[in-house]
């Protein structure tokens, strides 16, 4: 059944630490809306960090219920949904984001991110043991993915509350 563009919810991509989850809970109080982590879900469904389910899983069991996960939060309306940033990768997400959702990539320049890196280093995985410049290719090669088919948002300049309000405009 096709959703009403009204009623469709909002998801946020982009690379780790773009800020997902805190614009993603802005947006939401400016729209009296319900925000879901899609990362904080899989957590609950495995009742581990995203951290142990890697290691004592593996990525492919993650991403797989990854997969799951957000093809269930798609089919809700009117939430505001942040997924990980890894999971733009798989075409099945990328297509039933694109069919039932708003899609917005909250983009940030690479000078402005790896300025982050310290900060986000132990909390993800995909991260680890990677060099600064094998970070800036993967950095690089999913901005190219992230980029086609959505709204972007360039962030560098703006503080979070002026990200979701430029969301929230561009919805009117
Ligand atoms: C991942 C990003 C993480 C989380 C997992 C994998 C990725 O989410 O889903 O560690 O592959 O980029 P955030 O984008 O919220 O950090």
């Amino acid at each position: 059944t096709k959703i009403p563009l009204r009623q469709k919810s909002i998801v946020l991509i982009g690379f780790m630490g773009v800020g997902k989850t805190s614009i993603g809970k802005a947006v939401a109080a400016k729209l009296y809306r319900d925000f879901i982590d899609a990362d904080q879900v899989i957590e609950e469904a495995f009742g581990m960090d995203t951290t142990e389910i890697f290691q004592t899983y593996g990525e492919q069991v993650f991403r797989k219920k990854e997969k799951e996960i957000i093809h269930e939060l798609c089919k809700q309306k009117l939430k505001i949904i942040s997924l990980g940033g890894g999971a733009f990768l798989q075409e099945e997400i990328r297509n039933i984001c694109l069919q039932k959702c708003i899609v917005f990539y909250l983009d940030l320049s690479w000078d402005s991110w790896k300025d982050r890196i310290s900060l986000l280093i132990d909390s993800r995985p995909v991260l680890q043991g990677k060099s600064l410049t094998e970070i800036k290719q993967l950095f690089l090669e999913r901005k190219a993915i992230y980029q086609t088919h959505h709204s972007t948002v360039q962030t560098d300049a703006l503080m979070i509350e002026e990200v979701a309000e430029y969301i929230v405009e561009a919805l009117k």
